[in-house]
């Protein structure tokens, strides 16, 4: 029996027709008539069809955000993201869509995850972020944070709450991730050091979905600094076995990893370094020394001092902050740069103001002070006036009323009571 693939093609060919490669004219106009009477019209659907979509969803659009040029994709996959840039030369308070917007089309705002965005600065950078326009999840344990801080977004369709702990790994999809989470007060902090793991983690995310990541360090990387004011090319001088150095060495080792992932796998990173900032829904009684000033002269107790009460610190306010850390996240450096108001108080003196501003009468009460207090602080913030076109507006005389009014209506439940605010801030007399 023969074979099923004996070759037969010279079975089924006419022998008559001798092979030719260019078409005859009697094919070449029947695959026209056949084109004309079938495929004609699915063609010409096709084309319409191509070009109404790219009418209506061209692939880049440039946008304008009061202030932020933005040129991307609508559509641009994930992975894309990281390779997209802003440039933000001045405030951005409102929300000008610039550019070609097709058929009515808005820009989209963009992803943001804000770790510890229930606390107190996240909380403030939400409000923000919600107010530009953008989409925001708030990742926060609660730790410190309170889901009040937050709770005017709730039912907003761009604001989203996840209670998670950033030790455990996530998987988000955002453009954005500032990473806040980390509990700040010495009383707090000691108990639950989350710098590292947490920090891995959301640069991890970072890395697996190409967003730009922000790191909020702090001004303790400097330690009880032999160099004052501090710039951000002294490497400080902390100690790396003392009660605070769970925190001070946590956020070295935060920097740390997120200069090698920036380094190492290409991620889009920036870091901040905070220095005391203060104002309305910090936590009361944390440890914080405005925070306690505060709370104290508003309760009518003594304001604790630690210490001879001569070792100083800048303060502040959380608006200027939340300013800094945008520009930091919508600009093209990498930092680290230092956040906070070069005005240098002493502690003698931040307690003056708060009798001034809360009740001359305030007693002050001297105890021994913890250990590694720092003796000086106060950033030099050349680098953030020339790269990023910050500096603070807001002097602690003009802040510090705002935060007590916050502090008295949560102590107290409302606005009258006990504790009159005896001085505004137009007070005299400090630096
Ligand atoms: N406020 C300051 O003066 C100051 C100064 C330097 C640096 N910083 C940094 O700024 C960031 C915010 O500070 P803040 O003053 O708003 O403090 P905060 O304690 O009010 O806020 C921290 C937030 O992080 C959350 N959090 C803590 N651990 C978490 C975890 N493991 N998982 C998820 N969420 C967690 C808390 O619940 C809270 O909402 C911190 O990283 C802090 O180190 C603040």
């Amino acid at each position: 029996m023969g074979s099923e693939l004996t070759y037969r093609r010279h079975e089924s060919q006419p022998t008559s027709e001798s092979y030719s490669p260019k078409p005859s004219w009697t094919a070449v106009t029947g695959v026209a008539r056949y084109m004309l009477r079938e495929r004609l019209v699915f063609l010409l659907v096709g084309i319409a069809i191509a070009t109404s979509v790219f009418t209506v969803i061209p692939f880049t659009t440039t946008t304008t955000t009061g202030g932020i040029t933005d040129a991307y994709s609508i559509s641009e996959p994930v992975q894309l993201m990281s390779t997209r840039r802003s440039v933000y030369p001045t405030g951005f308070d409102s929300f000008n869509l610039g550019g070609k917007i097709p058929l009515g089309l808005k820009r989209k705002g963009l992803r943001i995850a804000v770790t510890g965005g229930a606390g107190f600065v996240g909380s403030h950078l939400v409000d923000r972020l919600i107010a530009r326009g953008d989409s925001v999840i708030v990742v926060d344990n609660f730790f410190t944070g309170n889901k009040d801080n937050v709770m005017h977004h709730f039912g907003n369709p761009r604001f989203e709450l996840i209670r998670h702990d950033v030790v455990e790994p996530l998987l988000l999809e955002v453009d954005q991730i500032y990473h806040l989470a980390c509990p700040a007060s010495p009383v707090h902090y000691k108990f639950n050091p989350t710098n590292v793991v947490g920090t891995l983690n959301m640069l991890g995310l970072a890395k697996r979905i190409g967003a730009r990541f922000l790191l909020t360090s702090t001004s303790e990387v400097y330690g009880d600094p032999l160099q004052h004011p501090q710039v951000e090319t002294y490497w400080g001088n902390v100690n790396p076995i003392g009660v605070r150095s769970c925190y001070d060495e946590g956020k070295r080792t935060a920097e740390t990893l997120t200069m090698d992932y920036n380094r190492g796998a290409g991620v889009e990173v920036r870091i901040a370094r905070i220095f005391n900032t203060y104002g309305p829904r910090m936590c009361i009684d944390d440890g914080r020394v405005v925070s306690n000033f505060v709370a104290q002269a508003l309760r009518k107790e003594p304001l604790t001092v630690y210490g001879d009460g001569k070792q100083t610190r800048s303060f502040q306010y959380v608006s200027d902050l939340v300013e800094g850390l945008m520009r930091l996240m919508e600009g093209e450096h990498v930092g680290p740069f230092n956040l906070g108001n070069p005005g240098e108080f002493t502690m003698l003196e931040l307690a003056q103001v708060v009798q001034e501003t809360i009740d001359p009468n305030a007693k002050i009460e001297f105890k021994p002070n913890t250990e590694d207090d720092p003796h000086k602080r106060k950033p030099d913030i050349t680098k953030a006036k020339e790269l990023l076109g910050w500096q603070p507006k807001v002097p602690l005389r003009k802040g510090l009323p705002m935060m007590v009014s916050d502090f008295r209506q949560r102590i107290f439940g409302d606005q009258n009571t006990p504790a009159a605010t005896t001085t505004s801030s137009s007070s005299t007399a400090m630096p």
